[in-house]
């Protein structure tokens, strides 16, 4: 058998993916449930849910819930919702996010927007994932988590409730890696470039800074995903970042040189 055409062990892995209504954590969730894994698609937006549900090559494994991730019951009510589905769950993708306003700016963004990013990407990551490797832990099983964190984790964004909820996440890989390794359980981070994907509004013209000359897509994010989060392919991995930007986090004041010929 080969290596690659079983990623997955699909009779026991089971998957919970936020944001699975669009973007990025859409084309993950896709991705998994197209790889014979049953998985949980939640997000905010019900609409969004069904429509990547009903888009997905196998639309019987997968598992809807809908809720507002910022609310602090809302974690233990998906959690719930996903072990009454499935069971435990051993593959955690956090990719849900607010949406990003170029008006919150350090002198624009109010208490309520700083609050909301943070408890989405922060707060509630870090309570799921916390309470799944409870789960894994004392049923002794392996488990693969994977945390959307961004190229502002470490550059300013002009959006300092996103770029710190980031810098917070980076950081929070690692303390879970650290900590849940020894378990058997690998907790990782994907670092998506500029990904027109509909969190992030792009402007065209920046393909030009990116080496490998287009924006992303979300597509381009999902076989990164699947490679990391499979305890196959990455048994050996736990507490990285990989980036998946085209080359634009290589973007300076140098251009590249011009090759003639
Ligand atoms: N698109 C990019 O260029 C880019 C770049 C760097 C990092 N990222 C990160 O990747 C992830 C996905 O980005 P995207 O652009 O695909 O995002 P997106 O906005 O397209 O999707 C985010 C999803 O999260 C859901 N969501 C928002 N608030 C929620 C809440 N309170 N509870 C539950 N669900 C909620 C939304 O409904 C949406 O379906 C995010 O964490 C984002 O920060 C994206």
């Amino acid at each position: 058998m080969s290596l690659f055409s079983t990623p997955f062990d699909t009779a026991r892995d089971t998957a919970l993916v936020t944001g699975a209504g669009n973007g990025i954590g859409r084309a993950i969730a896709q991705a998994l449930v197209g790889e014979g894994v049953r998985t949980v698609f939640a997000d905010v937006s019900a609409a969004r849910v069904e429509a990547a549900i009903a888009a997905s090559k196998r639309p019987e494994l997968a598992v809807p819930w809908i809720g507002d991730l910022s609310k602090s019951d809302a974690c233990d009510e998906l959690l719930a919702a996903a072990q009454a589905g499935l069971g435990d769950i051993t593959h955690f993708v956090h990719s849900a996010s607010p949406p990003r306003r170029e008006a919150d700016h350090a002198l624009g963004v109010d208490r309520r927007t700083w609050q909301e990013m943070h408890a989405v990407n922060l707060d509630a990551g870090f309570h799921l994932a916390r309470a799944i490797a409870t789960d894994l832990i004392a049923a002794k099983r392996p488990g693969s988590f994977l945390f959307l964190t961004s190229l502002h984790a470490g550059t300013p964004r002009n959006l300092p409730h996103y770029s710190t909820a980031k810098a917070a996440m980076a950081m929070l890989v690692k303390e879970l890696a650290k900590t849940f390794g020894r378990h058997g359980i690998r907790v990782n981070a994907l670092v998506p470039g500029a990904i027109a994907a509909g969190g992030f509004v792009a402007d065209p013209a920046l393909a030009r800074h990116i080496p490998l000359g287009r924006l992303g897509e979300a597509n381009d994010l999902a076989p990164m995903a699947l490679t990391v989060l499979s305890n196959k392919l990455s048994a050996y991995v736990t507490g990285a970042a990989f980036v998946v930007d085209g080359g634009l986090s290589l973007t300076n004041w140098f251009e590249p040189p011009v090759l003639d010929g």
